[in-house]
């Protein structure tokens, strides 16, 4: 169903607000959750501080809020789970800018933490990200129900580790030396990048209880987003403006990855990109107007420009 002008306007409107409304909640929370300490840890906390601080869309946190709203799920809830996958996501930046991986000199607009600290510094503090998200899911002030604490730090094991965001990365390191075709480089970015996309997804009915059959569009939706979002940070990787980006571009074509810009050509990317988000709307339609966060965070996913 095409949308109309009014709506798309209506849509960017309630984006914008709810991004800024996450990123300032989302610093807020961080601020709480690292406080320095007085001992010779502090250099530590100063490194997760800095790369976890004042940075990035928060897309993951954005996108465990709005569907949380679908169920009415307390906010201050989301946040925390927010929280919790954006160290992840934060964690897994530092580890794939190290000179090991993609070795990378900016991130988000900044020296990378390698670059600020030092690479000890930097495995160290993403160690510690990733130990702190299931502290805090575990945490009684993310749900007062032991079930659900269980529910989401399992799905964010499963999204992170091997089977997910880490088996990822593994199959992107190969990709510069192997042919992959599509189904192969499909697969690699719904574990890459998809997973963790879809946990924060899932997260939202994971708080509100809702039963592993009663997710099934939300799941579809994520998958859809999840796929076009890569998409799209192949195009940028292309076409886009590292000053707004904030990251060093043209490294895929540099590095030969195959990506699905490599294997598709630019127009069809874009094509692919955005039949994708047109799809992940369509799998809202049982939803009524307490999904246009989500539908408009589907548009923004392919139309943004870092
Ligand atoms: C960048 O993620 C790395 C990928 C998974 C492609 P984002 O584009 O969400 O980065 P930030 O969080 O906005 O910095
Ligand atoms: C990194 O993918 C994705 C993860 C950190 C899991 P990329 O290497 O493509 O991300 P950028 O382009 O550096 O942000
Ligand atoms: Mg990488
Ligand atoms: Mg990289
Ligand atoms: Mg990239």
């Amino acid at each position: 169903m095409a949308s109309t002008n009014d709506e798309l306007a209506r849509g960017s409107d309630i984006l914008r607000s709810a991004q800024a409304e996450v990123m300032a909640d989302i610093d807020r929370l961080f601020d709480r959750l690292l406080p320095v300490p007085h001992d010779p840890r502090a250099p530590l906390y100063e490194a997760m501080r800095y790369a976890a601080i004042a940075g990035g869309k928060r897309l993951r946190p954005l996108l465990v809020c709005a569907a949380g709203n679908l169920f009415h799920v307390d906010r201050s809830a989301s946040l925390r789970v927010g929280a919790a996958v954006e160290a992840m996501h934060v964690y897994s930046l530092i580890h794939d800018d190290l000179p090991c991986m993609d070795d990378d000199d900016l991130r988000r607009g900044k020296p990378t933490v390698h670059k600020a600290f030092d690479e000890a510094t930097a495995v160290l503090a993403g160690d510690s990200l990733h130990a702190l998200a299931f502290e805090w899911l575990c945490d009684p002030a993310t749900s007062t129900d032991p079930f659900v604490r269980g529910e989401l730090c399992c799905e964010l094991a499963r999204a992170a580790g091997p089977a997910g965001m880490a088996g990822g990365q593994m199959m992107d390191l190969a990709a510069e030396t192997s042919n992959f075709d599509l189904p192969t480089v499909t697969r690699l970015q719904q574990l890459k990048t998809g997973a963790l996309i879809a946990f924060s997804v899932e997260a939202g009915a994971i708080l509100a209880r809702i039963p592993p059959e009663g997710r099934t569009a939300l799941r579809a939706y994520a998958r859809d987003i999840g796929l076009a979002f890569q998409i799209a940070d192949d195009i940028m990787d292309v076409e886009g403006d590292e000053a707004l980006a904030g990251k060093a571009l043209h490294k895929d074509a540099a590095a030969g990855k195959g990506t699905f810009v490599t294997l598709m050509g630019l127009e069809r990317a874009r094509e692919q990109a955005t039949a994708l988000v047109d799809q992940a709307i369509g799998h809202l339609a049982s939803f009524g107007d307490e999904a246009a966060l989500l539908r408009a965070i589907a548009r923004y996913v392919v139309e943004r420009d870092r």
